[in-house]
């Protein structure tokens, strides 16, 4: 009897069970679980988008503040190449919602990306969106209180995935903020130290108001003027891919025809 229930096929028949079993709650919480992450992932963009706009303060507010003060903004999706917003006709035609368009499936996605040449492709992120979806807070007067900017680029283990704010004039900054990246925590990671990123309001992008020349930089022993921040001491080369990052997102082939088309002047 006790060799018949411990035989090599009782063991595999028993052992295929918990596998059957095992995979079917798992798959199950992975179906489960979706929409709730899918949540989380929108409330913390959203949050990261507040925070870089200067309109959260994580030692004073809260998660559950997040979507009400979110509503302020508009989500619009920009032609990076047209430098212009896309219409709601021009959005529906192409299949992008603005809730929804999801840059880093675009990215990976040949019908609408491209991939730079290495000349060109000096914030290291291989594919370039054609693309992407921008955050604004709009004036009554036409013009905008805030407009946010997805921003991208590698720095010493991977790329760095945040999001620029500029006060409407498209050239002052109102914050940073980055919300995936693969920099060493104390290290590269401090760009996420809100202490470093108090640093950015007020500089500004471009050599002057009216100009196209990027003149930000990120300087070790530096932050004077209007254009620097310090670098990040110990991090020389998440600190240079950063500076790299903004040069090319703020540059012709980011969105510096978008802002000098619909933000500047
Ligand atoms: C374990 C380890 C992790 C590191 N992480 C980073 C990092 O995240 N970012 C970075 O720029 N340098 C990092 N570095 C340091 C770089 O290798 C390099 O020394 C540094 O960027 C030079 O910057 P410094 O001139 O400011 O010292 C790390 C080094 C070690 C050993």
């Amino acid at each position: 009897m006790s060799s018949n229930v411990n035989s090599v096929a009782n063991t595999l028949k028993v052992a295929l069970l918990l596998c059957a079993v095992c995979s079917v709650v798992i798959s199950g919480a992975a179906v489960l679980l979706k929409p709730m992450q899918t949540e989380n992932q929108i409330l913390d963009r959203n949050r990261n988008i507040l925070v870089a706009a200067g309109l959260f303060d994580p030692a004073v507010n809260t998660n559950a503040e997040v979507q009400s003060m979110f509503e302020r903004f508009n989500a619009r999706i920009v032609d990076l190449d047209s430098g212009t917003f896309l219409s709601d006709e021009e959005a529906q035609r192409l299949g992008l919602n603005p809730q929804t368009y999801s840059e880093s499936a675009a990215r990976n996605d040949p019908a609408f990306s491209d991939a730079l040449p290495g000349e060109q492709d000096t914030a290291k992120i291989r594919r370039r969106v054609r693309y992407a979806t921008v955050y604004t807070i709009d004036n009554a007067d036409g013009g905008f209180e805030s407009v946010v900017l997805p921003v991208s680029g590698y720095g010493l283990w991977g790329i760095m995935y945040g999001y620029l704010a500029l006060e409407g004039d498209g050239n002052t900054i109102l914050g940073i903020g980055f919300y995936d990246h693969k920099e060493t925590p104390g290290l590269g990671g401090e760009i996420s130290n809100p202490r470093w990123q108090a640093q950015w309001p007020g500089k500004e992008i471009y050599t002057d108001a009216d100009s196209d020349e990027v003149a930000f930089a990120v300087v070790k022993g530096g932050g004077q003027g209007p254009h620097q921040v310090d670098a990040l001491s110990g991090a020389t080369l998440t600190s240079r891919g950063v500076e790299n990052m903004i040069a090319f997102w703020l540059g012709e082939r980011g969105f510096g025809r978008f802002l000098n088309n619909e933000v500047k002047g």
